[in-house]
C-alpha cells in the first residue's frame, strides 16, 4: 500500500504534526519509493504477470515465484536497436534462493529505429483493425502499438520455440522466457553465474570451438523454427550466442511466417545465408545451401 502523503490534506500544519522533524531528517526514504522493499530496487514484478504472460509450463526449477522475492539491476549487458538488455538477479533475500535473469526492455517510440517493421509486419494477424490502421498509418498511437507490438512479438515467439523444442524433445535453442510485462521481457540469462554474458557467435574464439557442432545445433534450431512456422528473419552471428558449447538464437521480434509472409521464402534464405557465410569464412564444408533452404521451406509447409 502506498503511504499517505500528508501533504494532500488541507488542514494538514506542520507544527501540528510531531513525525514532521523525522521527516525533515530522512528526506530521501521518504521520497524514493515508499512501496519498495528494504533491499533490492523492486519487489519481483512475478505475479504482476498474469498466467498468459508468464512462460510455458512446466516452469523450469530455477525460475523465482516467491512473493517475497525482490529484483536487483546488476548492470547494463547491451545497448541495442530497438532494446537495452540488463542483467537482473531475482533473489529471496535472507535465504539461498535467486537467479540472475536477462531484462530486454524495447525503448518507448521516440527512441527506437522503425526500420525493420514495414516488410516484417506483412502477413502477421494483427486483431483489432484499428491497430493495424494505426501502425500502417505510423500515427503516434501507431508508433506506441508497434513498439508494445515487439516485445509481445518477442514473448510469443520464445514461448512458441521453447514449446516447439519441448515437444519434439530436442534441447532448447531460445532462451526460457520467464515473463512479459508490457515492454519489458525477462528471460533465461546466457552466461556464467557470476554475470558474464556468452559471447556472441560473431565474437567466439574459433580455435576452441566445434564448428560441425554449432553448425548441427544451429540447423537443429531452424528445423525447429521452420516446422512451428517461421524464420528468424534477422539471424546473423550476432544474434546467436555460445555459452560452453550450448548454442543459443536470440533476438526474435520479427520472426517471419514463412507462408503467410509474401517474402518468407527470401527471409529464410538470407537467415541460412547470414550464418554459413560465417560458418563457412571458418572452414566449414559440404553443407550445400539451397538444399538446406529447400528443406526448412518444406518444413515450414511452403510449396
Ligand atoms: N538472454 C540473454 N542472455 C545473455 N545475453 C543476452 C541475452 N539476450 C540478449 N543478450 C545480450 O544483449 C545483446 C542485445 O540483445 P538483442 O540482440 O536481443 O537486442 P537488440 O536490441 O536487437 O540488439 P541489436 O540491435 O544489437 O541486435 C545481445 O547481443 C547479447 O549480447
Ligand atoms: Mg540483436
Amino acid at each position: 500500500m502506498r503511504k499517505q502523503r500528508k501533504f494532500d490534506d488541507d488542514d494538514f500544519s506542520v507544527a501540528d504534526d510531531p513525525s514532521f522533524e523525522k521527516f525533515l531528517d530522512q528526506p530521501d526514504t521518504w521520497d524514493e519509493n515508499p512501496d519498495g522493499p528494504d533491499t533490492g530496487d523492486r519487489w519481483s514484478t512475478w505475479d504482476l504477470s498474469s498466467p498468459t504472460e508468464r512462460g510455458p509450463l512446466p516452469h523450469p526449477e530455477w525460475v523465482v515465484t516467491e512473493l517475497a522475492a525482490v529484483d536487483i539491476e546488476r548492470g547494463m549487458l547491451k545497448t541495442g536497436k530497438e532494446a537495452d538488455v540488463f542483467l537482473v538477479s531475482r533473489e529471496v533475500p535472507g535465504t539461498e534462493i535467486g537467479v540472475l535473469m536477462a531484462a530486454k526492455r524495447y525503448r518507448d517510440a521516440e527512441h527506437r529505429m522503425f526500420h525493420r517493421d514495414a516488410g516484417y509486419l506483412e502477413g502477421r494477424r494483427v486483431r483489432e483493425s484499428r491497430v493495424m490502421r494505426a501502425m500502417t498509418s505510423r500515427s503516434a498511437f501507431g508508433k506506441e502499438a508497434i513498439a508494445g507490438q515487439w516485445a509481445g512479438a518477442e514473448f510469443g515467439a520464445l514461448c512458441s520455440l521453447w514449446e516447439a523444442a519441448a515437444s519434439l524433445g530436442a534441447p532448447a535453442f531460445t532462451p526460457y522466457p520467464v515473463q512479459i510485462l508490457g515492454t519489458e521481457i525477462l528471460m533465461e540469462f546466457i552466461g556464467t553465474p557470476d554475470g558474464v554474458a556468452a559471447p556472441r557467435l560473431a565474437a567466439l574464439r574459433t580455435e576452441d570451438a566445434d564448428l560441425l557442432d554449432l553448425w548441427e545445433q544451429l540447423v537443429l534450431g531452424l528445423r525447429i523454427l521452420a516446422r512451428t512456422g517461421y524464420a528468424h528473419g534477422d539471424l546473423s552471428p550476432y544474434n546467436i550466442l555460445v555459452h560452453e558449447g550450448r548454442l543459443v538464437v536470440i533476438d526474435l521480434p520479427q520472426i517471419v511466417d514463412i507462408v503467410a509472409n509474401p517474402n518468407g521464402r527470401k527471409f529464410l534464405a538470407r537467415d541460412v545465408h547470414n550464418v554459413l557465410t560465417w560458418f563457412q569464412a571458418r572452414g566449414l564444408s559440404g553443407v550445400d545451401e539451397n538444399a538446406i533452404v529447400d528443406e526448412l521451406a518444406a518444413e515450414a509447409g511452403l510449396r
